[in-house]
């Protein structure tokens, strides 16, 4: 269960007034607020511990390495990786992708090979292949997705030949909250002996994640998006796989014994690892996923389920409302519901909690703009998905995204602002 009451006081920014109104934090998709136990993780390490890492013999960097090692078991549990080694601290989902992008294509591809990503990706698990492309000639290919926002599994099944080398999709889209079936997506991949990378920017902080079930060969995510702090976020990758590679950056930290006239790498983790890493990021980090864990991650997810329903029937029902995102044929759910529209018809809901929409021809960014003159934060644009953009026929849209913090009033603020901005216009 979640006690909201309880939790919100953990989160002094919520108290901000915004233009003479209660802040309503509807942007969590873009970063989440920071809960006391991590800023204080955080600050208490700075005053107390700080040293740095696997370096010194002396008392607060051996005090400093163990809390580094210590938080990278955390995410391991929280995310039921069999090893630490498996666990690499990167600055957050991009730089985990590009890590994958670079070591793996640099190893494993040629030109003329093949990797498939999705038409709803983000722009980060977009460019980093991009540049292979460039740099490499290998070739991106694209799953297509539906009008509502739903990938077409059969169309990916046959996007596969001789020459596709990897996979890379997201667990859940920034945009239309769409959850794929990344389980089905890594079984089809595996049946053609591919791997495949999930980017779990979107999934990790909202539901429960267990990397060994999917057998996710990658899996990475970002630590402000899971009430951690910036600049710290994470690549799991299955220790075959890593093995294999060769490293990303050169450093300090990622060798083992360097001369001018040759190198040897470091074992894992650390051979993706170089320089000082974000210790006292991997501090916030640890506390952040130890305090969702206690709450318990089937609990916020349900909690997260009733908000977006809850929204979900007030928004439809705004004359002009236009909600991207799965409103039929769901595959997957965290929110799986039925929906009485405007014209009194009936769907079937299955998303995450993001919500993306538009109404009747209001720009989004004037809506967003408004909504923000009544201190409801909701994100505009084309939320680094120019792609999917295209795809919809559209230029933005607004969205709303919610967190553990948010209440059913908040939800109500958002569709009495939403219904009072559409009045001016
Ligand atoms: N990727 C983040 C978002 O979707 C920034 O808002």
């Amino acid at each position: 269960m979640v006690n909201v009451q309880s939790i919100r006081q953990d989160f002094p920014i919520l108290q901000t007034e915004v233009y003479g109104h209660p802040l309503v934090y509807l942007d969590n998709g873009a970063t989440t607020q920071k809960p006391r136990q991590v800023v204080e993780a955080m600050v208490n390490q700075y005053y107390h511990t700080n040293a740095n890492v696997h370096r010194g013999v002396h008392h607060l960097s051996v005090v400093a390495t163990d809390m580094l090692e210590q938080s990278r078991e955390t995410v391991r549990k929280f995310i039921h990786a069999a090893s630490v080694d498996e666990i690499v601290f990167t600055r957050g989902t991009t730089e985990a992708i590009n890590l994958v992008a670079s070591s793996f294509c640099q190893q494993e591809m040629q030109a003329g090979d093949e990797v498939i990503v999705s038409a709803m990706e983000h722009h980060s698990n977009i460019v980093p292949w991009q540049l292979q492309a460039e740099r490499k000639g290998i070739i991106v290919k694209v799953i297509p997705i539906t009008d509502e926002g739903i990938l077409l599994v059969d169309e990916y099944e046959k996007l596969f030949t001789p020459k596709t080398k990897i996979v890379s999709v997201a667990h859940v889209s920034n945009v239309l909250g769409t959850i794929n079936p990344v389980a089905d997506i890594i079984r089809i991949a595996h049946d053609h002996g591919v791997p495949v990378l999930i980017d779990g920017a979107q999934s990790v902080p909202h539901m429960p994640v267990d990397v060994q079930a999917l057998d996710a060969d990658f899996y990475c995510f970002s630590g402000h998006k899971v009430y951690g702090p910036t600049g710290i976020g994470v690549l799991y990758g299955k220790r075959e796989w890593l093995d294999r590679l060769p490293p990303y950056q050169g450093g300090g930290e990622m060798i083992g014994t360097v001369s001018f006239e040759h190198t040897t790498f470091n074992q894992l983790p650390y051979k993706f690892e170089a320089g000082t890493p974000n210790y006292v990021g991997a501090t916030g980090l640890a506390a952040a996923l130890e305090y969702v864990s206690n709450i318990g991650m089937q609990a916020i997810a349900a909690y997260e389920a009733e908000l977006t329903q809850y929204a979900l029937r007030q928004m439809i029902q705004i004359p002009g409302m236009k909600i991207f995102g799965p409103l039929v044929n769901p595959q997957s759910s965290i929110v799986n519901c039925q929906l009485s529209q405007q014209d009194g018809s009936e769907v079937q809901c299955s998303r995450g909690s993001v919500i993306s929409f538009l109404v009747g021809n209001i720009h989004h960014l004037d809506m967003g703009t408004l909504l923000d003159r009544l201190g409801i934060a909701v994100r505009t644009g084309h939320h680094c998905a120019e792609p999917l953009m295209h795809r919809l026929g559209i230029e933005g849209t607004l969205r709303a995204s919610f967190a553990l913090y948010n209440t059913l009033e908040e939800v109500d603020a958002l569709v009495a602002g939403i219904k009072r901005v559409a009045s001016m216009f």
